[in-house]
C-alpha cells in the first residue's frame, strides 16, 4: 500500500474517493501538515498500491470492510496507536463508517464529505454492473469520460481549467480489478443508517452545493442523525468539493481538528 505520510500531530488519514487516488488529496496534505500528521493512502488497486490477482480471475470484491481493514493495517504498520481523524470523500466516506463500525476506539473525529449512509437502490446496482462492463470492454478512458461530466460544479468547469484534466489523469492509475472491486464493494455495502446514532465522536459532513452525485437530503439526514455533528455547505463546488474550493474546504477542516484538542 502506497501513502503519502506528511507533517506532525494528530493523525489525519485521507479516503479518496472512487476512481480515484490519494493525489487528490495534494491540496489537503499541504495546507493541513502543519498541525496534523497527514496520512493519505492508495486503496488496493489504486494509483501506486497493489492488486491483488484473483485466484480464479473472476473479479474480486473489494467489500468497504476490506477497504477499511487495510487502512487500521496501514495505521498498524506505521505504529499509529492513538485516535486519528479520518476524512473520507463519498466511497472514502463509505470506508470511514466502516472503519467506525469496526474500530470505534481508533477514531477522535469524523470528515464525511460528499457521501452517504444508504445502501444503493436497484438503479445504482444496475450502474455499478455497467460500469464493471464498461471498463472491460473499453477501458478505463470510458469511466472517466463518463464520470467527468458529473463530477463538478459548472462554477469549476468554468473557472478551474487544469481540474478536469488532473482528475482524468488521476482517474487512469485505476487497475480494471480495482474498478470492479470498488462496484462489487459498493453494491455489498450495508445501510449504515442505524449506525449513525451511535456515533459518538465530532462529525464534520461537507457537502458542495452544487453535487450532482450525492443530494443534499442524504447529508442533511445524516446531520440530523449524527448526534455531534454539523453541515458546512460550500457554493460553487461539486462532488469533487477538496479540489473545487480547497480553500473552504480545508479551513472548515482545520477549525474541526483545532477545535477537537
Ligand atoms: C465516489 O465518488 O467515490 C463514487 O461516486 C461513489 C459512488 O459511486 O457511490
Amino acid at each position: 500500500m502506497h501513502y503519502d505520510d506528511q507533517g506532525a500531530g494528530i493523525p489525519l488519514l485521507f479516503i479518496h474517493g472512487y476512481p480515484l487516488n490519494r493525489r487528490m488529496w495534494e491540496p489537503q496534505i499541504a495546507s493541513l501538515a502543519d498541525i496534523a500528521r497527514v496520512v493519505a493512502p492508495d486503496l488496493r488497486g489504486h494509483g501506486d498500491s497493489e492488486t491483488a490477482p484473483s485466484p480464479d480471475g473472476d473479479p474480486q470484491t473489494y467489500s468497504m470492510d476490506l477497504h477499511a481493514r487495510d487502512c487500521a493495517a496501514l495505521l498498524d504498520a506505521m505504529d499509529i496507536q492513538q485516535p486519528v481523524v479520518i476524512a473520507g470523500l463519498s466511497m472514502g466516506g463509505y470506508i470511514a463508517l466502516s472503519f467506525y463500525r469496526q474500530y470505534p476506539e481508533r477514531i477522535a473525529g469524523l470528515v464525511l464529505a460528499a457521501t452517504r449512509a444508504g445502501s444503493d437502490s436497484a438503479d445504482s446496482v444496475l450502474n455499478r454492473m455497467e460500469a464493471v462492463e464498461l471498463a472491460r470492454h473499453s477501458g478505463i478512458e470510458a469511466i472517466a469520460e463518463t464520470m467527468l461530466p458529473k463530477l463538478f460544479s459548472p462554477h469549476s468547469y468554468d473557472t478551474l481549467p487544469d481540474l478536469i484534466p488532473n482528475v482524468r489523469n488521476i482517474m487512469q492509475t485505476i487497475s480494471l480489478e480495482g474498478v470492479a472491486g470498488d462496484q462489487l464493494g459498493m453494491i455489498d455495502r450495508p445501510d449504515s443508517t442505524p449506525l449513525l446514532a451511535e456515533i459518538e465522536i465530532p462529525t464534520l459532513l461537507i457537502h458542495g452545493a452544487d453535487d450532482q452525485i450525492i443530494n443534499i437530503e442524504d447529508m442533511d439526514s445524516m446531520q440530523a442523525a449524527i448526534p455531534s455533528s454539523q453541515l458546512q455547505v460550500i457554493p460553487g463546488a461539486g462532488h469533487l468539493v477538496n479540489l473545487e474550493q480547497p480553500d473552504i474546504f480545508n479551513k472548515a477542516v482545520r477549525e474541526f481538528i483545532l477545535n477537537l484538542e
